[in-house]
């Protein structure tokens, strides 16, 4: 087979939301019929923020079915689970001797990290490798090409620097990877800052179509449009930028209508959180089906581990002897 080689991953953090399907997931279905692609479930990049570890499983499974239900397809792509596949753990210390402690303090999402969760001294070993552990994963395929969103060209980097200093210290066997970043821009929030679960702002893909009014209601607009008869611009609107992705017949419209005042921010909304629930309408019943089979998650993730070990260790091996271990 002459397709190229992909990896991506996603941390299991529960159910998906809007951001996840319009800045990765849309992308990665498409890209099935153009590379050969593996799919990771980084549950091991999940254990650098979370000691209670109680509801992974479940996390697990529910990205899986996620997945499964925006078109990923296990016929097409090879889905798995990073933990069950040893390898990545065991290239990931192979790769941690050549990879310089200060290249690692240097990046950017370590440092925010830090900050945003106020770890201060309390950093784990683990959070600092997180990029080693993430060239593991892309270098043990030597995929080619990593589809990912722009906050994770740092580690993208990374890993091409590391390569680069494996092959040279040692002997050519691993190739750079390149990102494959996504056009769509990415979808804030509710409340306008960045769609994640830790902030409580964002739609799950399987919310009903009730919760999703009420989220969208809740959305912060145009500040200058206090009043229905106050004039708009969109330009600086939340609820817009959704309608560009969500509403693409209606948007230009929209757009002169909120500028002359001739539609209200309810209105607005209403006409959006129709959008919205219409466009999940075929994900949410394909996810309905695929809960009513409790094997299927476990069986995909068994064979998509037998066909990642087949190429994963075949690498490790090269990586080895190159290394003479
Ligand atoms: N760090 C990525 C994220 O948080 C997840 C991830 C882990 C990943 N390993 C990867 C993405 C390898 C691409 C390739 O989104
Ligand atoms: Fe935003 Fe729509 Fe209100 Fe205009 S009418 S400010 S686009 S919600």
């Amino acid at each position: 087979m002459g397709k190229k080689r992909i990896l991506s991953g996603m941390r299991p953090t529960g159910r998906l939301h809007l951001g996840h399907l319009v800045g990765a997931l849309t992308n990665w279905v498409k890209l099935q019929d153009e590379y050969q692609c593996f799919y990771m479930i980084a549950d091991l990049h999940a254990l650098t923020d979370r000691s209670d570890t109680s509801k992974i499983k479940e996390d697990v499974r529910e990205i899986v079915i996620d997945w499964l239900s925006s078109g990923i397809s296990p016929e097409k792509s090879v889905i798995f689970r990073q933990s069950e596949v040893e390898e990545h753990s065991e290239l990931f210390l192979l790769l941690s001797m050549v990879t310089p402690v200060s290249w690692l303090e240097r990046c950017p999402t370590y440092k925010e990290r830090i900050e945003e969760m106020k770890l201060g001294s309390n950093v784990s070993y683990g959070l600092l490798g997180y990029p080693v552990l993430q060239a593991a994963d892309i270098l043990v395929y030597k995929a080619e090409a990593v589809p990912v969103g722009d906050d994770q060209v740092p580690h993208l980097e990374m890993t091409r620097e590391i390569a680069r200093r494996f092959n040279f210290l040692f002997a050519k066997v691993l190739p750079e990877p390149q990102p494959i970043l996504t056009k769509i821009p990415r979808l804030l929030g509710t409340d306008n800052r960045k769609m994640s679960k830790s902030y409580g702002n964002y739609i799950a893909l399987s919310d009903p179509p009730e919760i999703i009014r009420k989220k969208v209601q809740s959305m912060i607009t145009d500040p200058a449009r206090a009043r229905r008869q106050d004039r708009g611009h969109p330009e600086v609107c939340n609820v817009y930028s959704y309608h560009k992705v969500f509403n693409k017949s209606e948007v230009s419209k929209i757009g002169q209508e909120c500028q002359k005042a001739v539609i209200g921010c309810t209105e607005c909304k209403d006409n959006l959180s129709s959008r919205i629930a219409e466009s999940l309408k075929d994900f949410q019943a394909r996810r309905q089906e695929l809960e009513k089979k409790p094997e299927l998650v476990a069986t995909i993730l068994a064979e998509g581990r037998e066909k990642a070990r087949k190429i994963a260790g075949q690498t490790l091996k090269e990586i080895k002897e190159a290394m003479k271990i």
